[in-house]
């Protein structure tokens, strides 16, 4: 990894925001770049060299992320908008058709709203329970307590790999393990999972997985909904139109193409699609143990120090990704954002969309920072530094 590969590490910033989207280093800019200029057609519709060749390149991505997340087939990986997307497809067009009134729903007030909302939609409409498994005193999700939320009721476990404010890793492969034993499904909602561990979809052996390739240093607007193949057969169309059909001769004569076709209803995002292989070429270039094992060292570096500040409460101290959360004792944390933003230090201040967490841990409002493996040390010590005056911070926050 080469911090000049990435153009907007020339600009004098300081990025510490990569749980909500990651920097794309230049490879996927000029790929992206590539279509436009030279062969910008629309993909599975023309006769001619150039629509032939985004076929190609669109589909190669989708064998590359096949690989990426070692699924079965490459046709049990949907493209859509992003991880909002992907989650609501799965509930609205899978769940939505078997669920029903008095199944429980179990996932906890750590989820971001992408992984409650669509929820609490199939609750209001069909009479079924979201419910919310207990979180340990560090906030965390352990086996026991999945173990001590799940009833005969429960059909659906939704839960994110690693979590947008706490940082934890969930035992996802041990939860399928014992979901499974129940005939419950599994949905992973892996945005900040993707980025930042191997994800193995056989080995955790989850029914879907979303995600999000922005967040994986690819093009904003794309995402991916993994699906176990039987079970995307039976996800219904959100989207109906071009592209996704056999024929239509009439209303009772329609003939869906198969999925993953099926469910990419009119033209998709295809530059983006075709720049995100240049992201999972980056990733397996530097191997995502090694990006995770430089992670820790940035996350324990960043927290060694944070602690012996008095004025810091840390909230995630057990934390095991690159996301730390914290406040300044006394001061709104989205002033602390303000105030940091004056020595072009982006970070993230607020509920981080994860809005029920307070219940959990009677606070509103958090300042995040958000690791990737391109941060330096040097950039931690310039935050350390920022933070420590609280009289400096008070000073000038707004
Ligand atoms: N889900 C993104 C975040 O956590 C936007 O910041």
């Amino acid at each position: 990894m080469n911090r000049e590969d990435f153009p907007m590490l020339k600009n004098d910033i300081i990025y510490f925001d990569n749980g909500a989207t990651s920097l794309k280093p230049k490879t996927v800019i000029d790929k992206m770049v590539d279509y436009y200029e030279n062969y910008s057609a629309n993909a599975h519709r023309g006769d001619y060299d150039i629509s032939y060749k985004v076929d190609m390149e669109y589909e190669k991505t989708r064998d590359l992320v096949a690989k990426f997340i070692n699924a079965q087939d490459k046709e049990e990986i949907v493209f859509t908008s992003g991880t909002t997307e992907s989650l609501n497809m799965i509930a609205t067009g899978f769940f939505a058709n078997i669920i029903e009134p008095n199944d429980e729903i179990l996932i906890t007030t750590s989820e971001h709203a992408s992984n409650v909302l669509p929820w609490f939609r199939l609750e209001n409409e069909y009479g079924c329970h979201v419910k919310y498994i207990p979180l340990d005193s560090n906030y965390h999700v352990t086996l026991d307590n999945v173990k001590k939320a799940v009833t005969p009721q429960t059909k659906i476990i939704s839960l994110a790999h690693i979590t947008n404010v706490i940082g934890d890793i969930r035992p996802i492969k041990e939860i399928c393990k014992f979901a499974h034993e129940h005939d419950i499904f599994v949905v992973v909602d892996g945005a900040q999972s993707l980025p930042h561990i191997k994800v193995d979809v056989q080995d955790l052996d989850c029914d879907f997985t979303a995600f999000s390739a922005h967040k994986m240093y690819g093009p904003t607007g794309l995402g991916v909904l993994y699906g176990k193949k039987e079970l995307l057969d039976n996800l219904e169309p959100i989207n109906l139109g071009g592209g996704m059909n056999e024929s239509f001769d009439s209303p009772m004569e329609i003939i869906l193409k198969d999925v993953p076709t099926r469910l990419e209803a009119g033209t998709p995002n295809i530059a983006s699609v075709i720049a995100f292989s240049e992201s999972i070429n980056y990733l397996n270039k530097i191997g995502m143990d090694k990006i995770n094992e430089r992670e820790l060292h940035l996350r324990n570096y960043l927290v060694e120090k944070l602690v012996k500040i008095p004025h810091i409460d840390i909230i995630n101290l057990e934390a095991d990704s690159g996301i730390v959360t914290f406040n300044v004792n006394d001061i709104f944390a989205q002033d602390v954002a303000y105030y940091l933003n004056k020595y072009n230090i982006c970070v993230r201040a607020g509920n981080h969309c994860a809005k029920i967490l307070k219940n959990n841990t009677n606070v509103n409002n958090t300042i995040r920072v958000s690791l990737a493996f391109y941060n330096t040390e040097s950039e931690i010590d310039m935050l350390i530094e920022l933070l420590k005056d609280k009289d400096k911070i008070m000073k000038e926050m707004i």
